[in-house]
């Protein structure tokens, strides 16, 4: 049994970490304790800020002597209730850790800290020649960490893959607080178990993140971006699969709804892409270091018989395009506290689902609002509904129902959280959830980490 007070806890972390960064006072947690869809709240016994690995490593094992809870925090940009405490636990932010060391030009590599955000990377990437592989759109508050520990997909992972795919190598802080440290700087690596693709998707529950080593992917000079209309969601999805198939100079494949794009239009200004408007729209970017890829997209719409289409070749056009698709998180989150979907089901079933989860949700909360979009091209929507109180969760169990239904999953890129941890079994199955949980159990005697995310305490 512990023998350690809260109030030592604190005075020990605050030793660690300095007094101005363990936060005790209420209005100072305030902005830690609460979600980015203020879903999710809950109280900290304290907010440490540590500003090194080792800080990490002692504030770690002090948790661990006091058999305290540990909830690791980045950019609090997660939607699915993870990042913030269910009661007690110390919130572990990882901000201070930011730097950003030289991008390694001839290896198209480098080496960031947890707390660095997602535009930061992105910045140094194209400072020194590169492209980081992958965007979303909370990149100016969204952490390396936070996407690495919740395995982020985004707009591109059409073309270049999801964070684990972009990881080289990883630092780690384990829950006895132990530092692991495997940076090779190199693409091939084969020595035993690949623990860093394990943190990927692992959110907290295993170990703090430290510092991460990333791939970086070449510039795609010529860019190009379309938005299409179509008059049922099945004419979208056929013909987004089609441009996969066929464009190899494919970057997004991106799709919304006349109702979004009406919030988008009401809360931010934005004009219609074209004068009719059209139950679905289809958001393709193309992107090629060898050439203007613009007339085979043309082309290849053509081919397919889209009804309306706006296309923009400049970096404005191309931007204002882009926040029709973009601006739904944030114009959802304007109209109320969403109950927030995050699904994928397999490409074949993925029209049936965008029909379908309205008229699921309908029947489950009448008076509700659903509102979708997604990475089609991923087959991954985001099923957002309105209306319901925070805790009722008939919709969401009749959207996540349907999903399995359609032979998909019910976390593609935001993760498990503590919104779905009643579905992890019934989505991978009571063997696989074992095998989880030893894995968790040997990381975690003590169940320090995140604890209640990802299973049920
Ligand atoms: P947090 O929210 O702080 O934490 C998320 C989880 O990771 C928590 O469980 C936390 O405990 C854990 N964690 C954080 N840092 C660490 C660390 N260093 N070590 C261990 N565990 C850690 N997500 C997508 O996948 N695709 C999108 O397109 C996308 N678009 C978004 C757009 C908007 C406007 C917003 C608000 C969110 C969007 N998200 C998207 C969700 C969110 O940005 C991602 O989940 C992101 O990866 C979270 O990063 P973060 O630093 O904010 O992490
Ligand atoms: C997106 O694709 O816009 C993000 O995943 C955020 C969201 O689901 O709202
Ligand atoms: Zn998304």
């Amino acid at each position: 049994m512990p023998t350690v007070t809260n109030r030592e806890l604190i005075a020990r972390l605050s030793a660690v970490v300095g007094e101005r960064h363990c936060l005790t006072d209420a209005d100072l947690r305030a902005s830690f304790e609460t979600d980015w869809t203020r879903r999710f709240a809950g109280t900290a016994l304290a907010v440490i800020r540590p500003g090194s690995t080792e800080e990490v490593a002692a504030a770690v094992a002090a948790c661990a002597d006091a058999r305290a809870g540990v909830v690791p925090q980045g950019g609090n940009t997660g939607l699915v209730g993870g990042s913030v405490p269910r009661g007690g636990e110390v919130v572990l932010s990882l901000r201070r850790l930011n730097s950003v060391a030289e991008v390694d030009p001839a290896a198209g590599e480098v080496t960031v800290g947890a707390g660095a955000t997602l535009a930061t990377v992105q910045d140094a990437a194209r400072a020194a020649g590169w492209e980081f592989g992958v965007d979303l759109g909370a990149r100016d508050s969204a952490t390396i960490g936070g996407m690495v520990a919740t395995n982020a997909g985004g707009a591109h992972v059409v073309r270049h893959g999801s964070m684990r795919a972009q990881l080289l190598g990883f630092e780690a802080v384990l829950a006895d607080g132990t530092i692991l440290s495997r940076m090779p700087g190199m693409a091939k690596d084969n020595t035993g178990y690949d623990l860093g693709g394990l943190l990927a998707g692992s959110e907290g529950t295993l170990a703090v993140i430290t510092r991460v080593r990333l791939r970086l992917v070449p510039p795609l000079g010529y860019s190009t971006v379309a938005v299409v209309g179509y008059a049922d969601a099945a004419s979208a999805v056929a013909a987004a699969f089609e441009l996969r198939r066929t464009l190899a100079s494919v970057l997004a494949l991106e799709l919304f709804t006349d109702a979004g794009l009406e919030l988008i239009m009401r809360h931010t200004g934005a004009a219609r892409p074209f004068a009719v408007p059209m139950p679905v729209y289809l958001l393709v970017e193309v992107a090629s270091a060898e050439g203007d890829p613009t007339e085979a997209l043309v082309a290849a719409l053509g081919a397919m018989g889209g009804d309306s289409a706006a296309l923009a070749t400049d970096a404005a056009g191309r931007h204002r395009l882009w926040q029709l698709r973009e601006r739904h998180t944030e114009v959802v989150n304007a109209e109320g506290v969403p109950h927030k979907l995050d699904v994928s089901v397999p490409g074949p079933r993925f029209a049936e689902l965008v029909e379908g989860a309205p008229l699921a949700v309908s029947a489950a909360a009448p008076g509700a609002r659903t509102i979708v979009y997604g990475h089609v091209g991923d087959g991954n929507l985001h099923v957002n509904v309105l209306g319901p109180p925070p805790d009722d969760e008939r919709a969401d169990d009749a959207v996540l129902n349907l999903v399995l239904e359609l032979g998909g999953s019910v976390s593609a890129e935001h993760g498990i959280g503590v919104a779905k941890v009643a579905w992890l079994v019934r989505d991978r199955g009571a063997e696989t959830v074992a095998a989880m949980r030893a894995l968790k159990a040997a990381w975690d005697p003590l169940g320090i980490m995140n604890p209640g995310v990802l299973f049920a305490r």
